[in-house]
């Protein structure tokens, strides 16, 4: 028998008792004849101390043991000297006199320590992530992942909702990412594609009449990385049918919160109930569609008050149907110019062409642009932005959305930089009335927001052939903390507004059957109406625990370059396999 007990579990309870632990070596210290062994599993650690006057064989092989040795001892449970207790562990009541000791695997010398929380490079531990998993960092994380999952799993089953699997090979889904492709061997030239979510099949889990399904599905985008950005990621995915907006925000804003208070009780749920803001209102006021509302610091809009400005950046701008904001800076006036240059930096990697500023400082307002405004504009200015001594103010002049955006980065960068961001609040904010397309320069057409199967919203319907551009979804988003952890909609099951929608779309009645002729061949036998909702699991994971980035959440993720470093995936295959798949490679 390799344990009777985890190197977790022992306490004075087990005093006296005789045992056998199996686990790696923490820590080795020779105290003058002494050996303390600190054995780890996944359950805690464990000191066992080796005596030569108890033990001498032991002790012999205990002298040569070195860190993540993989070892079983045997031996007494007593109670550790009172000077010795440790109460920041589970065991500390306790020790082991060691009386046996088996070396069940040796080791070599780790690249970083395991005991230890000092930083190790990501490509270190990602390259040994099997190692870096026997930290108790990621030991946590797994666990409350796995707890969080399972929480999910059993709320959705008392929600009756039913779990179904769904294929990873499939035809493509146009979710608007790349698609990652497996070649087929048997049909040369055909391919099935990763689904970027199981969109479509749950889709057509509604026709079949399940009428409430979920998954923990995975999903795969081929795409750039972000820090909360993976190729494969995971999602609580789920459909329901004869349901409104109303009612799964409402479901999901029960289950949101139920999982906060069980996996962080600690943490402040500071929207009660969650906040609910248009996607105009969003962008608008905080210049994110997924914002941070847990501080304040408000967009304004200065348009009207600029429109007839000498400042032909602004009142042009305003002239060609763009917007000018405002973002109040507190406290910016003391910024050095460096500091501003790197805020226009940052304002034009957002696409804006120029951030302009002015300052209130001693009662005066200063900057370069102060000699372009007219008295009248910069009293309204001032009104507007209710800028107060001290403060700076930038502009952005763009089309709507760049303009928002622009100064929504200079939000969160000014946040972070004054500490206004509490990590123990958590703030979810409903976000609704998105657009139902946007305009692709790319393709020179509109493209949809989500995705061609979201409905209009009754309202809106009269617009979809003269003015879609204007017509709302019924699509909501949620976001946490300024991260968009899950997002939905009601999709369409009338196959008129179907063909409507992709007319806007400029996808043909021919191209639509090739691209989903499935689907609509499934719709035409009686669709109930639908609606679901994904979360980001990684995301909300990796919020709840506080961690900088998604990698930190998942046992093997790749790295910031989609590349896995434990494995050296993506790897070329022998050639005869490659023929087999009817592929021939491009020569460099
Ligand atoms: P969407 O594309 O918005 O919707 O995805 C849902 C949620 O998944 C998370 N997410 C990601 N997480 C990690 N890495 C990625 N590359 C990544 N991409 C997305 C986000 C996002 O909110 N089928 C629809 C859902 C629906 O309409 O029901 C969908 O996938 O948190
Ligand atoms: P210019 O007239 O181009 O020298 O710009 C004068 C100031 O206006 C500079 O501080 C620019 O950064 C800023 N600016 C230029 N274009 C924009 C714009 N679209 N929005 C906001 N500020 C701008």
């Amino acid at each position: 028998m390799y344990r009777t007990h985890t190197c977790g579990e022992l306490t004075a309870e087990q005093k006296g008792k005789k045992v056998t632990l199996s686990g790696w070596v923490n820590r080795r210290r020779d105290h003058g004849g002494l050996i303390f062994i600190d054995l780890r599993d996944r359950y805690g650690i464990t000191q066992v101390v080796f005596d030569p006057s108890n033990d001498k064989d032991s002790h012999t092989i205990a002298d040569d043991i070195r860190p993540e040795f993989v070892l079983k001892i045997e031996g007494l449970v007593r109670i550790r000297p009172a000077d010795q207790e440790n109460s920041n562990m589970n065991t500390g009541a306790i020790e082991i006199l060691g009386g046996g000791i088996e070396i069940l695997s040796r080791a070599k010398t780790p690249p970083f320590e395991i005991d230890s929380d000092k930083p190790v490079s990501e490509d270190l531990r990602l390259k040994y992530r099997y190692l870096d998993l026997r930290r108790d960092r990621m030991k946590r994380n797994l666990i409350v992942r796995h707890k969080l999952i399972k929480m999910i799993r059993d709320l959705m089953d008392e929600e009756g909702f039913l779990e179904v699997e769904t294929p990873v090979m499939i035809k493509g889904t146009p979710e608007g990412s790349r698609e990652y492709v497996v070649p087929s061997r048997n049909y040369p030239g055909k391919f099935f594609v990763l689904p970027q979510s199981p969109q479509q099949l749950k889709q057509l889990l509604m026709v079949a009449g399940i009428d409430k399904y979920f998954q923990i599905a995975r999903c795969f985008r081929d795409e750039d990385q972000r820090g909360d950005r993976q190729p494969e990621f995971t999602q609580l995915d789920m459909e329901m049918s004869f349901v409104s907006e109303e009612d799964i925000m409402n479901l999901n804003e029960k289950l949101v919160t139920k999982v906060i208070q069980e996996i962080t009780p600690d943490k402040e749920l500071v929207t009660k109930p969650f906040a609910k803001l248009t996607w105009h209102d969003a962008m608008s006021t905080y210049g994110s569609d997924k914002p941070d509302i847990r501080y304040e610091l408000h967009l304004s809009d200065v348009s009207d008050i600029v429109s007839g400005s000498e400042f032909k950046v602004f009142s042009g701008t305003v002239a060609s149907g763009g917007v000018v904001k405002a973002l109040r800076i507190p406290d910016g006036a003391e910024m050095p110019r460096s500091e501003v240059d790197s805020f226009e930096d940052l304002a034009k990697q957002h696409g804006a062409k120029g951030l302009a500023w002015i300052s209130l400082k001693d009662g005066e307002i200063k900057g370069p642009i102060v000699k372009f405004l007219s008295e009248k504009e910069l009293s309204d200015i001032k009104d507007r932005t209710e800028v107060e001594e001290g403060d700076l103010i930038f502009f952005a002049a763009d089309k709507f959305e760049t303009a928002c955006t622009v100064l929504g980065a200079a939000r969160a960068k000014v946040a972070e930089k004054q500490g206004l961001i509490d990590n123990n609040k958590i703030a979810l904010a409903w976000i609704v009335d998105f657009p139902l397309f946007e305009w692709s320069e790319e393709e020179g057409k509109l493209t949809s927001s989500h995705h061609p199967f979201t409905a209009p919203k009754d309202d809106d319907l009269d617009l979809l052939e003269k003015e879609p551009e204007k017509v709302k979804a019924k699509a909501y988003d949620l976001a946490m903390n300024g991260v968009e952890i899950g997002g939905g909609s009601i999709r369409i099951h009338n196959p008129d507004v179907q063909s409507k929608v992709f007319d806007a779309l400029k996808i043909s009645k021919e191209d639509a059957k090739e691209r989903f002729g499935h689907l609509l061949e499934a719709f035409s036998y009686g669709a109930p109406p639908h609606g679901g909702i994904a979360w980001g699991l990684d995301r909300f994971i990796m919020l709840l625990l506080d961690e900088p980035n998604i990698r930190e959440v998942i046992a093997f993720p790749k790295d910031q370059k989609s590349k896995d470093l434990l494995t050296g995936a993506p790897s070329e295959l022998p050639k005869d396999q490659i023929a087999e798949l009817h592929i021939s490679l491009s020569k460099e």
